[in-house]
């Protein structure tokens, strides 16, 4: 782990990164979106760089200074994240993605902006549907075998499980290399620079990450993407 040493431990490597939230649009003035800032993403990309990667930042509505020294791609809805991820990660030796993907959309998009009915409480009942998944199926395709996948995931525990276990569940789920958990409601994540954190592996291991900068666990992450890529 080259952390701090100076190393350029990702130079030649290519690392794809995905930040921000998702929007679904209802009509031409209304979307369906997300808490997310894309700063933990913004942030990986930032490290990526420092650390030697060449960097396609795949952007989600992010108002964040641009990261200098990486390609920046921006995107809107799920439909077109999925577009450049699976394009962007095709030669990619890590993919990460931070972003926030839309789970469902309007099934259809009014083309003229909805209207309320004068002298009525009518309201419209939009139909959702679902959107691809695309972290599962990047890992279903791995354009490389040897290309490192990362998912992220941010849960509340609750009755059911503890946020580790839904953690767990998601990594086998979704395919990935390693996931990364942060415990969300407690008025952390969304906005803020900081970030608590576990990151799980597909080996089963489990590294618990400590509230600090989004920037400290950028550089963690990336330690156990660069200890698992082949040389
Ligand atoms: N993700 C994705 N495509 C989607 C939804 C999620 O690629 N349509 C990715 C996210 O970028 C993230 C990971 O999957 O890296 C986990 O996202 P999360 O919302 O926690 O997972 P879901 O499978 O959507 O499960 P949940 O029902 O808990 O939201
Ligand atoms: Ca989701």
């Amino acid at each position: 782990l080259q952390r701090g040493t100076g190393q350029p431990d990702l130079s030649g490597r290519h690392v794809v990164v995905s930040a921000g939230g998702t929007r679904e649009p209802i009509d031409p003035v209304r979307f369906i979106g997300n808490r997310s800032s894309g700063r933990q993403g913004y942030a990986l990309a930032q490290a990526a760089v420092t650390r030697g990667a060449r960097v396609t930042l795949l952007s989600a509505n992010v108002v964040l200074d641009d990261v200098a020294g990486a390609e920046i791609v921006r995107v809107g809805t799920a439909a077109e994240l999925r577009e450049a991820t699976l394009k962007m990660s095709a030669d990619a030796d890590a993919v990460v993605a931070a972003a926030a993907v839309a789970d469902f959309r309007p099934r259809a998009v009014s083309d003229a902006k909805i209207k309320k009915t004068a002298g009525t409480d009518d309201a419209p009942v939009i139909e959702l549907e679902r959107t691809d998944d695309i972290l599962a199926e990047l890992t279903r395709r791995r354009s490389r075998p040897e290309q490192i996948i990362v998912g992220f995931a941010a849960e509340t525990g609750d009755a059911g499980g503890a946020v580790l276990d839904y953690g767990r569940a998601k990594l086998e789920s979704k395919g990935c290399d390693l996931l990364v958990v942060n415990e969300v409601g407690l008025d952390r994540g969304f906005e803020s620079d900081q970030n608590q954190a576990f990151i799980l592996g597909r080996d089963g291991t489990s590294t618990e990450v400590p509230f600090g900068p989004k920037s400290a666990l950028a550089h963690v992450v990336l330690d156990h993407i660069a200890a698992r890529l082949k040389p």
